[in-house]
């Protein structure tokens, strides 16, 4: 799948198989957020990998807006470091690469930001001073993946031309090429 296709398809899936993801391709979205750029090259994310049922549990005892993760077949958990200023755009992006090069091998996945902090950092041991900044959870789909066009707002209502406020009609791609 090309760079392009990859981005056009993927959708935040919640709802996964009891099939196993190989022990491969989870090295490879690990190696996608290594090879991630960072602010100033700085390289602070670290990553938890998640693959234990009860390790899971908890990650959704933990979690607000994220208890469907007991049922992916692995997690990760992205840390960042907010001593730098930036530390959100490398997290997104990140998690972006990892999301995106998991729906290239047909592994799909779904993030969550809302966390119990204390709870989370008592249970995974984590420093006080680092941020926990999501959790994806990846799985093969529980369902087959029909290709729904996704739910955006139109391109000409996000653009300006030139100046802030100056639109324009823009070409809307139609639903088969979303
Ligand atoms: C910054 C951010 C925070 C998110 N937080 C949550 C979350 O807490 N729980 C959740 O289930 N999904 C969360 N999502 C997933 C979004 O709901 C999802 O990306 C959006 O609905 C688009 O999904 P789609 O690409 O499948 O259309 C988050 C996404 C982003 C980018």
């Amino acid at each position: 799948m090309d760079a392009y296709d990859c981005i056009r398809t993927k959708l935040d899936i919640r709802e996964f198989s009891i099939e196993q993801v190989p022990h491969e391709i989870k090295l490879k979205v690990l190696e996608a957020a290594r090879l991630t750029g960072t602010g100033l090259n700085t390289q602070h994310c670290r990553f938890i990998l998640v693959e234990d049922k009860q390790n899971l549990e908890n990650l959704a005892k933990d979690s607000t807006s994220g208890k469907w993760i007991v049922g992916s077949n692995f997690a990760i958990v992205i840390l960042t470091d907010p001593k730098y200023h930036f530390h959100l755009i490398d997290a997104g992006r990140v998690i972006q690469n990892m999301q995106l090069a998991a729906w290239n091998f047909k592994v799909c996945s779904g993030i969550f930001t809302g966390i119990d902090k204390d709870s989370f950092k008592k249970d995974y041991d984590i420093p006080e001073e680092l941020n926990i900044s999501a959790i994806i959870g990846f799985g093969y789909p529980a369902r087959k993946i029909t290709g729904d066009m996704k739910d955006r707002v139109p391109l000409d209502s996000l653009i300006y031309f030139e100046k802030y406020g100056i639109s324009k009609e823009v070409k809307n791609f139609n639903r088969e090429q979303n």
